[in-house]
This record gives structure tokens, sequence and C-alpha cells, in this order.
């Protein structure tokens, strides 16, 4: 079931800003295609592309005004089938991204259930039964939309106010107005989501990383109403398409691998601490060395024991709503930290553009983006062409503004040099994908992780008796570091600055440096 997975490191591309192909400024799916063999050629065999659906873009195409259509600007649909075929042929897949929990105010849906006549959508969104009364302060909901509806009630907000929650029920049912989740209402709403998964599922989509996925279900504080509504999903999935993956945007794995997720991503929020290692004041992957992992070692580690050891959580470089890595972290510093992405557990997922290290830009938010419009700016190709490659449209029509520093990074310039963080990222990338200890269901053994310290080591292992056993030991301090450990070297697999040494019992990682080194 779902075998490609096993072997899957995946690629996110934000589409408006990727690679223009009719110099309209917005980046569009004809463009993806055209830059397939590079995601290939840098290692990556799997793409999450972010919403290219109908929509106003008031949250940068997650509000959706229609599931099953391309929004002209990035293509039609005959374009995404093209891109599932063209990938399909190279041997990779694609998720597209699942915004089950709201829609755009101008969906037809929301706009048939604004009606004062009841309809056959009038219970599709969570709405209370008189304007004046509020939907209340309940988990899972954002806020309130009223005064815009001939019908009288308001409406209960999953994110921006201009994405009114779908009705998937209430866990806790406690007013008139409120449905069970199994009342026909929210059964409508659910049958419709497995509707829109089935539309792309039957045109060669592969599966679907899946917005708020923890969101669903109202008044469900332990969220046990969710993730039976998502078991359902899943059991469906199984049936009908059962090489379909699921990846949710929850981050609370023994949640997510209980409903039927594959697998679960840590995040800027929730409670991974993977922050701790990227992105904040001292971030652990800096040369200064002031940083802790401890407490993210000591959630994964939880983690991987709620679920059974299987843990299957995946580790992004960054994304489009995230600061971009390297505004905490130099290449350097960011090769270090891809060497610890690229041997973890679960897959891996590199955001565009991160494998160059293009900066978090400071520019004006674009499309409900905000501070996140900063990792949001287009691809930077060749520094030699136009809009770095991007587009042939007038550089004020780009989506975002490009970086105008001189040393801006680009693809071109990061291929031609075997030191770049791009050739980097690629040998980690085949390094991985060609050693069975560093796959995604490989197990982890943390041997040594200790609070405000350097270095960072841990044991993977091919869970057959006797299997392939690597031992990865990270030391970005500038600083050597040397701690206790047992086995046996056999054979140094990679090593990123001076090999660390494993010898009676002790592991020596000079500074700044990655080692991967096979046991005997
Ligand atoms: C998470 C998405 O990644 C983000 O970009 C979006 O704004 C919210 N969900 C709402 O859909
Ligand atoms: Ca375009």
């Amino acid at each position: 079931m779902s075998a490609w997975l096993d072997d899957a490191v995946f690629y996110e591309i934000y589409p408006q800003s990727f690679n223009d192909s009719n110099a309209d400024g917005i980046g569009d799916l004809p463009g993806v295609i055209e830059k397939l063999d590079y995601v290939l050629e840098l290692g990556c065999n799997a793409l999450w592309l972010n919403p290219c659906f109908v929509s106003p873009f008031g949250d940068a195409g997650y509000d959706v005004a229609d599931y099953c259509m391309v929004a002209p600007r990035y293509g039609t649909n005959a374009d995404l089938e093209r891109l599932f075929a063209e990938a399909h042929a190279r041997g990779m897949h694609v998720l597209l991204d699942l915004v089950p929990g709201h829609t755009s105010i101008e969906h037809p849906w929301f706009k048939e259930s604004c009606r004062a006549e009841p309809n056959e959508f009038s219970g599709r969104y969570v709405w209370t039964d008189d304007v004046w009364t509020p939907v209340g302060d309940v988990p899972g909901v954002n806020g309130v939309l009223r005064g815009i509806s001939e019908r009288n009630g308001a409406v209960a907000v999953n994110f921006f106010a201009f994405q009114p929650a779908l009705n998937y029920g209430f866990y806790h049912v406690t007013e008139p107005w409120q449905s069970a989740m199994d009342s026909p209402k929210a059964l409508a709403t659910r049958q419709a989501m497995k509707d829109v998964m089935a539309f792309w599922l039957e045109r060669g989509c592969d599966g679907f990383r899946v917005d708020m996925a923890g969101s669903l279900v109202k008044d469900d504080p332990e969220q046990e109403g969710t993730i039976a509504l998502w078991q359902d999903m899943r059991a469906f999935l199984d049936e009908r398409y059962p090489n379909a993956v699921l990846i949710s945007e929850w981050g609370e794995p023994d949640k997510t691998i209980r409903a039927g997720f594959h697998m679960d991503f840590l995040l800027q929020f929730g409670t991974s601490h993977y922050m701790d290692l990227f992105r904040c004041e001292h971030p652990w992957f800096a040369r200064e060395g002031a940083g802790d992992a401890s407490e993210f070692v000591a959630t994964y580690r939880r983690n991987m024991e709620l679920t059974d050891g299987r843990g299957l959580m995946c580790i992004p470089s960054g994304n489009h709503d995230m600061d971009r890595m390297r505004k905490f972290l130099d290449p350097e510093e960011m090769k270090l930290a891809f060497a610890f992405i690229m041997s973890m557990p679960g897959c891996p997922f590199v955001y565009a553009g991160d494998e160059i290290g293009m900066r978090h830009l400071d520019v004006t938010s674009v499309e409900g983006g905000y501070q996140r419009t900063g990792a949001r700016s287009p691809m930077q190709w060749d520094a030699a062409a136009p809009n770095f490659g991007f587009s042939d449209a007038p550089a004020e029509k780009l989506y975002v503004r490009q970086d105008g520093a001189e040393d801006a990074p680009s693809v071109a310039a990061e291929m031609a040099d075997e030191s770049s963080l791009w050739s980097e990222v690629r040998r980690l990338i085949a390094l991985r994908r060609s050693t069975p200890a560093l796959g995604v269901n490989a197990a982890v053994e943390f041997v040594y992780c200790e609070k405000n310290a350097y270095p960072l080591a841990y044991l993977r292992s091919v869970r057959e008796e006797g299997g392939q056993r690597v031992l990865v030991a990270l030391n970005p301090a500038q600083r050597p570091a040397e701690v206790a450990c047992d086995g046996r070297a056999a054979r140094t697999l990679y090593s990123l600055g001076e090999a660390a040494e494993l010898a009676s019992g002790t592991l020596r990682v000079p500074a700044c440096s990655a080692t991967f080194i096979e046991l005997a």
C-alpha cells in the first residue's frame, strides 16, 4: 500500500512563485512541467503543490472557490492532468493540497448557503439559527461572520474572516443549531470532500497534503471526532484508491497516525520544538553553538513511542508559512541542517528555493501572506536572465518582488559549483535514497543528545536482524566534541567538514561537521 512513499523525497512547489511560462508574472502549471527534470536532478521524486484551484486569492488560494477547477492563472485542468502524467513518466508522484476545513465566501456552496430559502447547501457550513446567536468560543472556531446574508444566521470562521467553516458537525452538541457528526448535513459535507478527492485521484493525482487537518469537527477538544472522521476518509481511500497518500498539516503524530494519515508534519506550531533546530534566537544548527536540540529529541522520541515506533513525521526544510531557513542560518550551516533532514525517518520535504539558500525578504504582504510573503518570492533560476529566469514579464508585474542583493543565489550558479549548498543537498538526497538504513521506515535511536549540548548522534538501522546500521554524528558548533559511543565503524559513508571518528568507545566529532558512519 502506497509503497512509493517509502522512497519519497518531496519538493514543495508554491505554483505562483516557481516558473512563469506565459510572461504574466505568475508561475503556472506549464512552468512546473518545464522544471520537472530540474526537481529530478536534485534527487526529489515527489511533489507537493500548494492549492492551484479557482480562488479570489485572499489567502493565496487557500480560499477555494471551486475544488475541481484549476485557476485560470495557473492553466487548465488539462495542464494539471498533463503534470500528473509527465511526473509519472519520470517515476515521480504528485500531492495536491486539499483544503477541507473551509472555502472562500465566493464558493457557490457558500453563496447558496447564504440564501433565506432552505436548499441543498443550507447545512454545508456551521451556521447558527439567528444572526444574533453567537457561534460561541468553542475549540475549532476562529470567529464569526454575520450580517452578510439574507439568511437569518451567523456563520463560523475557520481561519481568515473570508474562510467560513464547512460543517462536519460538533463532537459535543449543546445547541439546537449544531449538527451532530452523523447528521445528514455533516455527512453530506464529508461526502462532498470524498468526491473532491476522487475527482483528482481519477485524473492521476497521488494523494493530498491536507490543510488544517485537525480543524474539521467543532467543539472536539481531544479531536476524537476529527480522528474518527479521517479514519472513515482513509477507509474510503483504501477501498477505492489504495495507493493514495494523505499527509497532514496537524503537528501531533500520535493523533494523525491513528486518524489514518500516512505521515504528519513537524511544524512552526504545535509541540514538536522543530523551531529550536533552525528558526529561533539560538538555533541548534548555528555555529555559535548556543542552541538546544534536547526538547526536540524528547518530543520526537515520545511520538515514536506513541506510534509504535512508526512515528512517521515529515521534517520540512521550510514551507510557504515559515520564515526562510536562510534568515537564521547561512548556507554552510544549512548544509548541516540538510544532513539532518536527509538522515531522519519519515519523508523529507524541501521547500523550493531552500536548496539554494534563498533569503527571507522584507516585502509588503501579497494575497494574505503578511510576514509569510517573504518566503514566497519567485524562484531564482539564473542571475544572468531577466527576473532570474522566473518570468519574461516586466519586473513590476512579478507575483512578489525578488531578492535584490548582489549575492542573491541562483540555481544556475549553485549547480555549477561542486561546493555549493545545492550540490551538498543533491549528494545528501542521493545518499539517502541509496542507503537502506537512512530510509523512511528504518529505525532511529538517539545515542547522544543532552541539554544545550553538542553533538547530536543517532543510529539509523534497517529493522531486520543483521540489517544495515548507520551512525549519524552532527556537530554544527565551532568547537569539537567527544562523547561515549559503542559500536565498530566499518566505513564512512559521508562526511561534511572533517570526518568524525568512532574508536574504543569514543565518538570524536570535529567542529562544524556531519558524518554518516556505517557500523560493522
Ligand atoms: C495552512 C496553510 O499552509 C496556510 O498557508 C493557510 O493560510 C492556512 N492553512 C489556511 O488555509
Ligand atoms: Ca504565468
